[in-house]
């Protein structure tokens, strides 16, 4: 777990120092966006990683206090905040990952489509920056529509020259967290121990929860898959109506990104055995992006996990075809919009 993996690497840290030894490993992580409502508890998770030596925070507004705020947890990372356009050349310089939660949320009776037009501007022109900055970072996008600025970041990379999709992510990571916790809660099982696959990509029917690949083996009645699948589609639906207009999930949201943050550290790090979901830039299907399970290593991707796609039951392989046309629609939304600018 995200606690346990913190308690285990601190345990070590303390055990190294005393010795002398510098055995845990320093990385700089980036925030943009650290000031809304993903990007605050986010930071304070980051906050509390020992394998972070600086947490570069930066928004158009209100940084300067969730900085210094943060800055007296003694934690071993140097916070340090950035303000406005003209900062954040210097907020990404040394980056070794950037994560991106800047945006706007959903409101009630929104898609996550009808974020596009001010995100997409948001997206270019921050990953903009990441390209004449730290453009070896790994790139975790959250801003929605995930299914589109992904596709946006990776157009404006390659038109600066410097695109490596291995190190460019879509974060996913809180659909395979709900996904593992409503099964666990509908079947009755230690939720430390299980682990559902999601593929596809982040909105509505392209989220496509893999339960016949579920871990520990556990079968589910036709009814079951069907419910389950629609609650864990419907998830950021079901916290942007509880929310009525004051946002949609950032609490969940944050601790599945620093979830993904650890999991590309530990990569970073040299851990061999790191696995996690995520819209990337994929050969598994016809689809130029997709989210699947992925081993991820120092440089990134390392493999995509073809095996999760063989064997699907009918339902899987009957939902994968039907997402696909609305998935190319909003990747190929992504891309024309870069290239459209003038
Ligand atoms: P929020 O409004 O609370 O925070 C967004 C922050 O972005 C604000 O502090 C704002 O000042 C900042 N911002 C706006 N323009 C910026 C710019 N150009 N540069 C830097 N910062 C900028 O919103 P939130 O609840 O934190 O959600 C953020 C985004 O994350 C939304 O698009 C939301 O849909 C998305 N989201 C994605 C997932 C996922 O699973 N991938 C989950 C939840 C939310
Ligand atoms: C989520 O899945 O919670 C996010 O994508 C936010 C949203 O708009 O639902």
């Amino acid at each position: 777990t995200l606690r346990g993996s913190f308690a285990l690497k601190a345990r070590k840290a303390n055990r190294a120092s005393r010795y002398g030894l510098q055995l845990v490993a320093s990385y700089k992580v980036a925030i943009l966006g650290a000031a809304g409502g993903i990007g605050q508890p986010l930071a304070i998770l980051i906050k509390m990683s020992p394998l972070v030596s600086a947490l570069n925070l930066y928004d158009i507004a209100n940084v300067k206090g969730v900085a210094a705020d943060l800055s007296h947890c003694n934690t071993p990372s140097q916070v340090l905040d950035f303000t406005g356009a003209s900062e954040l050349g210097d907020c990404l310089k040394g980056a070794n990952v950037v994560v991106i939660p800047a945006g706007v949320p959903r409101k009630p009776g929104m898609t996550r489509d009808d974020l596009f037009n001010i995100n997409a501007n948001i997206v270019m022109s921050l990953v903009e920056a990441v390209a004449d900055n730290c453009p070896d970072a790994f790139i975790h996008i959250i801003s929605n529509p995930v299914n589109s600025t992904v596709p946006i970041a990776a157009e404006v990379l390659k038109q600066k020259g410097v695109y490596n999709p291995k190190k460019l992510f879509g974060v996913t990571t809180l659909d395979v967290v709900r996904a593992n916790t409503f099964v666990a809660q509908k079947k009755n099982l230690k939720l430390i121990d299980v682990d559902v696959p999601v593929i596809g990509g982040h909105a509505g029917i392209t989220i496509l929860p893999l339960l016949s690949k579920t871990k520990p083996t556990v079968s589910f009645t036709d009814e079951e898959v069907e419910q389950l699948t629609v609650r864990i589609q419907n998830a950021g639906t079901e916290v942007v109506e509880a929310k009525a207009g004051a946002g949609s999930a950032t609490l969940s949201m944050a601790y599945a990104a620093a979830r993904f943050v650890e999991s590309s550290l530990r990569a970073l790090d040299g851990d061999g055995d790191v696995y996690e979901c995520s819209f990337v830039q994929s050969d598994l299907t016809d689809l130029p992006f997709f989210a699947s399970r992925i081993k991820l290593g120092r440089n990134g991707v390392e493999a995509l996990i073809p095996s999760d796609l063989i064997g699907l039951s009918e339902y899987e392989g009957k939902m994968l075809e039907a997402l696909k046309p609305e998935l190319k629609a909003s990747i190929e939304k992504g891309i024309a919009f870069v290239q459209k600018q003038p």
